[in-house]
């Protein structure tokens, strides 16, 4: 084993192993590359905190507008955060009314949220119509209505143990647009104890409290399927930058790696160490990897690599630490045996945004950390 290939990290060699694995069809790969590329798949998944790939959709669906625009705010070009403090933990999620409820109750099933993930905050979205009052002269003089949205605890939702409010807004009656409720407390429940979820009511009363009956809401049932109601969920799985581990990849695609690489890879060894440690593109490819189907966005994005030789003496373009400046003065020397050159690895690294589509075709916007080579330098 050279000094180069012990740099190499795991998740760099994740990488660069997957484009062999697909470049040769699956039908050609021997009973060990199989094994290697069905490992090395899973290990991806975990990556991006999975288990399991998701089913991709059914149907041509066409993601909640609100949540593309959501991904066009945090995430740049493939996919790259492009300011970290936007997004309130790691985590959005949109589901719909799948029940596809009457007009004043609500049902979302929120089951594929772990209960150990942190709830920072949930809201419910509805699409409010322009008021429509009959010939009755006696509503038609209101301009503002107050919208109350609760949590239904019981069957019986007129009595006060039967629900809890969550959120209530006074809104100009002949408005259309969407409209937004906090409703965390409900979902915080339902994350607990799912058979808690009994769904939301929501009630619209003139400001002296009578029932007004002309509000409506756009339902899944009745409107566009674009003006569904929604309920966007934001939590954190607090999975913040978790290396992951190298122990069985290492000793697993050292071999391959080398046998299938081993001409082109001397002969840009050799390059790279004239040009010393740089950085050069990756490009991860979603639908190479047979991702295409549930991920919306980004197609792939550039991870980057570190390569190239850390030998004395280390120039500032290297970005060396005071430790690898030492250890290649040692190296060079020969001062003690054994000591091999720094490590040409990523020395900054940028977080990603993946939208996709989970196992019940919510669609998820999930940030990680640490995909992206930032820059490189020797350590
Ligand atoms: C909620 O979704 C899960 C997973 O798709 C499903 O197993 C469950 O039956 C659903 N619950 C209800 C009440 O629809
Ligand atoms: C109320 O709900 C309970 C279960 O939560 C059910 O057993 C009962 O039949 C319901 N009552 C009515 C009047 O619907
Ligand atoms: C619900 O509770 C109210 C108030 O106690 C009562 O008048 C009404 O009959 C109840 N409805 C049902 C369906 O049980």
């Amino acid at each position: 084993m050279n000094v180069q290939t012990e740099c190499v990290s795991a998740a760099l060699l994740l990488l660069l192993s997957l484009p062999l694995l697909f470049v040769a069809s699956a039908a050609t790969l021997p009973a060990h590359g199989q094994r290697i590329r069905s490992e090395a798949l899973k290990r991806l998944l975990e990556v991006f905190g999975m288990e399991d790939v998701p089913q991709s959709p059914h149907t041509v669906r066409q993601p909640p507008q609100y949540m593309l625009d959501l991904y066009n705010t945090v995430a740049g070009v493939d996919g790259l955060t492009k300011e970290p403090a936007l997004l309130l933990g790691n985590t959005v999620r949109s589901f719909l009314d799948r029940a596809r409820s009457y007009q004043s109750q609500f049902y979302f099933n929120l089951s594929s949220v772990a209960r150990s993930e942190t709830i920072l905050t949930a809201e419910l979205h509805l699409f409010k119509l322009r008021g429509r009052p009959s010939q009755d002269l006696r509503t038609h003089r209101h301009h503002f209505c107050q919208v109350s949205v609760y949590q239904i605890l019981d069957n019986n939702t007129s009595t006060a143990e039967g629900r809890r409010l969550l959120s209530t807004r006074v809104l100009p009656v002949h408005d259309s647009t969407w409209e937004v409720f906090t409703i965390t407390n409900a979902v915080y429940d339902w994350t607990q104890d799912k058979d808690s979820n009994k769904g939301l009511l929501v009630t619209v009363r003139t400001l002296a409290g009578q029932t007004l009956n002309y509000i409506h809401f756009a339902t899944g049932r009745d409107h566009h399927s674009s003006k569904q109601p929604m309920v966007v969920l934001f939590t954190d799985d607090e999975r913040r930058g978790a290396p992951i581990s190298i122990s069985s990849i290492e000793t697993q695609f050292l071999p391959e790696m080398t046998l299938h690489n081993k001409a082109s890879q001397s002969r840009n060894t050799r390059s790279a160490n004239l040009l010393g440690c740089q950085r050069y593109p990756l490009y991860v490819d979603f639908e190479e990897i047979g991702w295409s189907g549930w991920i919306i966005s980004p197609r792939g994005y550039n991870a980057y690599h570190c390569k190239g030789a850390c030998v004395f003496p280390l120039g500032q373009n290297m970005r060396p630490t005071n430790h690898a400046t030492v250890q290649s003065i040692i190296n060079a020397l020969k001062l003690t045996n054994g000591v091999a050159t720094p490590c040409c690895v990523p020395d900054k690294l940028f977080s990603i945004n993946l939208l996709y589509f989970d196992d019940d075709e919510n669609v998820v916007l999930k940030q990680y950390d640490d995909m992206v080579a930032g820059s490189c330098g020797c350590h």
